[in-house]
């Protein structure tokens, strides 16, 4: 795990940014947190450090259940599984088959499909108590996806770092 603190939005596009750097084709991010925990907000700094076009705007996903963006250095899928009911409905999405053509998705609420998603980093963002604008920030993997990156995920994301 990498424990991170972010004092406001600029940091967690700083910090999305740096993990855009790392990211390949096919890798699955989980961004899990409460309602207005950043979830949205991390995926704005991800795709424009893939260099998304400001034309091809992130909007949160929640009537479109996937967005994509196709100008950037990797093509994005960005879901939002808020209003999904069950998990067929999660695995009628086919993230896992998008993503094997060669682009990364984002999912939001990806934490509640666990099992459906697979292999994946999850990025899990918390609200602080006594500051509106900070935000705690786990980093966690599932499966060996990120095996050769994960020191230098580390290192790369080190003056965020609480520990
Ligand atoms: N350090 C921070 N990191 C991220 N967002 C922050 C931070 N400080 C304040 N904010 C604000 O918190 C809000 C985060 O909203 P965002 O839509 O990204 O949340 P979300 O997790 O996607 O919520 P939802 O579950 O409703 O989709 C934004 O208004 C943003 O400006
Ligand atoms: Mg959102």
């Amino acid at each position: 795990m990498i424990d991170l603190r972010s004092d406001s939005v600029a940091t967690t596009h700083a910090i999305a940014g740096v993990i855009a750097g790392l990211v390949r084709p096919r890798d699955i991010i989980v961004l899990a947190g409460d309602m207005g925990a950043g979830k949205t907000a991390f995926t704005v700094g991800f795709t424009r450090a893939l260099g998304v076009s400001e034309e091809d705007q992130v909007s949160s996903p929640t009537f479109t259940l996937v967005h994509s963006y196709n100008s950037g250095r990797i093509p994005v899928l960005h879901a939002d599984l808020y209003r999904l009911n069950s998990m067929g409905e999660v695995a009628d999405l086919g993230l896992r088959e998008q993503v094997d053509l060669g682009a990364v998705a984002l999912v939001e609420w990806g934490d509640v499909a666990a099992d459906v998603i697979g292999d994946s980093l999850t990025i899990e963002l918390s609200h602080d108590e006594d500051d509106d604008d900070a935000r705690d920030i786990v980093i966690s993997v599932e499966g060996h996806g990120w095996d050769t990156r994960w020191d230098k995920l580390r290192e790369s994301l080190r003056q965020w770092s609480v520990h």
